[in-house]
């Protein structure tokens, strides 16, 4: 090659060079100059409209709800919050939601498992709770220690043994999920997650699971068109009865409305109910207070033909071990209730007969409400 030649041919190389450089900064320089046109402000938040309230339905004979003030309930929010009752992101490995251990089929309660097994495949040593009619609860779990639904729902999320998994990280791995940005749009008007809002909508959610749709409910309010069975009627007489011990010659009663009365069978407090000599703490872990070791929550007894085992160890499988202990195996424990004493003074418990105890359950089986657990409006959503 001679000069002239190398010349032309480095000419050419550069003409190449700046060829490929303008390629690659071309869309670069427009990029940057249309950036440079717009100003320098964040993205617009999307913008949602203000939720829509949620209309409580009173039931016939139902107390008025006791709803919070400072989380009305809306439409938008109980959606989210039965979103994330079934969302396994909630837990450490994804495994398991808050529906794992709350089964609709079982008035949201465990299956017939006596203990509910956590992510880690350890058992708790309580049994799981049904969860309905809430709005009319003060305290939670079987010793009362989360003072507020607001504040229980947070905790099986954090427990060692259920879920497992600390608020940061239930937040991120929420936050990562696209569907729950338009969620948690619509319920709060912005997208950002947080454990309060989290908390705030399972609380929404639980609140409006109700349960009021049983046979007894439509005997109440239309007997002649609803009647209770001969049996029933007799468990159901037996159950509103107050014991009195055989010298009184007063008719035998079982005793159960003291505990599991009112329209929504139970009342709002801890008792025992005699299970154990030493009982465990129980309420008073709460407390601080001897004269509350062994006094458990007492149960709705609706729905209770669908949520066994029963007590909060789950020691009993049937409704007729339960009513074997109150008839005959009251143990009589240093706070055990004073109506269920008088009975364990004279004959050692209810002294149920075998009838007794066969119209108690006829009765306890008017309870269950099939509607309840069929309603669409508590089942996993289809997303
Ligand atoms: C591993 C099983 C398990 C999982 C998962 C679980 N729970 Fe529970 N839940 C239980 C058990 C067991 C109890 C009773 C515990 C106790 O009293 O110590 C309970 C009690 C409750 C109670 C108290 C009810 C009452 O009447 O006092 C509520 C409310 C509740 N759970 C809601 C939830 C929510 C919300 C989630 C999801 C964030 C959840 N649970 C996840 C097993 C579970
Ligand atoms: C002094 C109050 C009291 C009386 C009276 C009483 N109970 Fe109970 N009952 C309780 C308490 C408290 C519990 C929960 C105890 C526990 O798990 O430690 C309970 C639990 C139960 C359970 C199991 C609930 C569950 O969710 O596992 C059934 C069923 C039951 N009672 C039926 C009856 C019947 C039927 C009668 C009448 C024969 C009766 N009870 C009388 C206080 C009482």
């Amino acid at each position: 090659m001679n000069l002239h030649g190398l010349i032309l041919s480095q000419e050419s190389n550069i003409h190449q060079s700046q060829r490929i450089w303008m390629r690659i900064l071309a869309p670069l320089c427009f990029t940057m100059l249309t950036w440079s046109c717009q100003p320098d402000k964040p993205p617009v938040p999307k913008e949602y409209p203000e939720p829509t309230p949620y209309t409580w339905t009173t039931r016939p004979f139902f107390p008025p709800p006791i709803l919070p003030s400072d989380n009305p309930l809306t439409l938008q929010g109980v959606e989210l919050g039965r979103h994330l009752f079934y969302e396994k992101k909630m837990s450490g490995d994804n495994s398991q939601s808050c529906a794992s251990c709350h089964r609709l089929n079982y008035a949201f309660s465990d299956s017939l498992q006596r203990y509910s097994t956590g992510i880690d495949g350890i058992a708790g040593t309580r049994n799981s709770m049904a969860l309905f009619n809430l709005t009319w609860h003060t305290r939670f779990f079987w010793d009362g220690r989360a003072p507020g639904l607001r504040q229980q729902v947070l905790m099986p999320i954090q427990d060692p043994i259920e879920m497992h998994q600390t608020l940061p990280e239930t937040v991120r791995k929420i936050s990562e999920t696209t569907k729950y940005k338009a969620l948690f749009g619509s319920a709060f008007r912005s997208e950002e997650v947080t454990p309060d809002r989290i908390a705030r909508a399972l609380e929404q959610f639980l609140l409006t699971v109700v349960s009021g749709d049983s046979r007894f409910d439509r005997f109440r309010q239309n007997p002649v068109a609803n009647p209770l069975s001969a049996s029933e009627q007799r468990g159901f007489d037996l159950f509103m009865r107050e014991y009195s011990a055989p010298s009184t010659g007063r008719p035998r009663g079982a005793d159960c409305f003291h505990c599991h009365g009112g329209h929504l069978f139970r009342v709002d407090a801890f008792f025992d109910n005699g299970l154990d000599e030493q009982p465990a703490t129980g309420y008073e872990s709460v407390t601080g207070s001897a004269s509350d070791r062994g006094k458990f929550k007492a149960s709705s007894l609706r729905n209770i033909t669908l949520t066994a085992p029963y007590m909060h160890d789950g020691r009993f499988s049937t409704l007729e071990e339960v009513l074997e202990h109150y008839s005959h195996h009251l143990k009589n424990s240093p706070n055990l209730d004073p109506n269920l004493r008088v009975a364990n003074q004279s004959e050692g418990g209810l002294n149920l007969s075998s009838q007794d105890k066969q119209d108690i359950i006829a009765f306890l089986h008017t309870l269950t409400d099939s509607s309840f657990i069929s309603n669409p409006a508590y089942k996993m959503p289809l997303d």
